[in-house]
């Protein structure tokens, strides 16, 4: 079976389960215990906290661990905008494609906040026009929050330049960077961006981890109250394991990042080809060239996108249609249709995403997606 379904999830690496074991077993101590045990914890999480914040560009203390992407995303969103509440604001700005966890938040803030939300359109690849985000920006905007690269396209915004616009303006900027960790640059300095979502379960840590990093200077909210833990910014007893499996799985991605970059962009590209080639129909979803270098998407015009994946895995591979969080669903991808695709085209989306370590060419799986593009079209 080849599992290319990496934007969904990966299996976790052996250096970052060997990194975590002690600290499930031999040091499992609460880090706000005051003896040894707790102490040795304590430690840990400070290192791994310190070791999240060096790749992100960030301050050790700006670092709040989460139980992954959806909740850093929540406290970004909703944290930052409910704090800036008392100065006034109530506009939130996003996108239409981004993550649920960023739109759902968005939601909430207006259903029961009394928010407004501007989804600033993208264009048919999923681009955000830095002008564009500039002219929704309001006086009263509490918070820009959008993904550095898509999720189900790939696509990947030039955040520098949207965030500029608003940070001029003294307008607190949130990044999604769940899907760029370990493909793309990720320091918020030179993004200059004051929040950053990450999520370790992308990059070979567990299901589970991960964390929002959000400079001291903006006022967040909590939304989990209790005893005070990160600062009061999360309360609950530190998933200390998971810290130091988020802080080695990233600093692991860090590390390999430009070679895995280059080397999985030229398998993709390879693949795309082969597959645009081969498949007729066939059309790329996402930016051509703005794309992440592990995202390969596709619309099968004439066919249905779950029965595509039904042939594949009858052929030993194994993909998905999006998100995983919309798998299965009869709805048509919100991120497609929001790049103009029409709804009955959206429903034949195939996604194959890549693992940092692809070191084979695809050949062999452009072969088995035309095959099942041609099972589905003769049935
Ligand atoms: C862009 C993006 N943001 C956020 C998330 C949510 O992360 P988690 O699964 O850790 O809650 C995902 C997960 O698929 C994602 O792709």
């Amino acid at each position: 079976m080849l599992y290319l379904d990496s934007a969904a999830t990966t299996p976790v690496r052996r250096e970052v389960l060997e990194a975590m074991m002690p600290f499930l077993t031999r040091w499992f101590g609460n880090p706000s215990s005051h003896h040894t045990v707790g102490e040795a914890a304590a430690d840990a999480l400070a290192d791994a906290r310190a070791r999240v914040a060096r790749v992100l560009g960030m301050r050790a203390g700006d670092v709040v661990f989460t139980s992954g992407g959806t909740e850093a995303n929540n406290l970004a969103v909703k944290g930052i905008a409910i704090a800036a509440q008392r100065r006034g604001a109530r506009h939130v700005v996003t996108t239409p494609i981004e993550h649920e966890s960023i739109l759902e938040s968005a939601e909430y803030l207006s259903r029961v906040h009394g928010f407004d939300v501007t989804r600033v359109p993208v264009d048919e690849n999923g681009c955000l026009d830095p002008a564009a985000v500039a002219a929704a920006l309001r006086e009263d905007t509490a918070v820009l929050s959008f993904g550095y690269a898509n999720n189900e396209v790939g696509t990947v915004q030039d955040v520098a330049a949207a965030a500029a616009v608003a940070r001029e303006r003294g307008i607190p900027v949130h990044v999604d960077a769940v899907q760029a960790a370990g493909w793309l640059p990720l320091s918020a300095a030179d993004l200059g961006v004051d929040a950053i979502s990450i999520a370790g379960h992308k990059i070979g840590a567990p299901k589970g981890t991960g964390a929002l990093a959000v400079r001291g200077r903006v006022p967040l909210e909590p939304l989990l109250h209790g005893g005070g833990q990160e600062r009061g910014r999360r309360s609950g007893t530190e998933n200390v394991a998971g810290a130091v499996a988020l802080a080695t799985a990233l600093e692991l991605a860090e590390a390999e990042r430009v070679e895995a970059s280059a080397r999985v962009s030229a398998l993709r590209d390879a693949f795309i080809a082969r597959v645009l080639a081969s498949v007729p129909g066939a059309v790329l979803t996402g930016d051509p060239v703005r794309r992440l270098p592990g995202t390969a998407s596709f619309t099968f015009a004439g066919t249905s996108g779950e029965a595509v994946l039904l042939e594949l895995e009858r052929r030993g591979v194994v993909s998905s249609s999006g998100s995983a969080c919309a798998a299965g669903s009869d709805e048509p991808s919100h991120v497609l249709v929001a790049m103009g695709v029409a709804p009955e085209v959206a429903q034949t989306a195939v996604r194959f995403t890549f693992s940092h370590d692809l070191r084979e060419p695809l050949d062999a799986v452009a072969d088995a997606v035309a095959a099942s593009v041609a099972a589905v079209l003769a049935h």
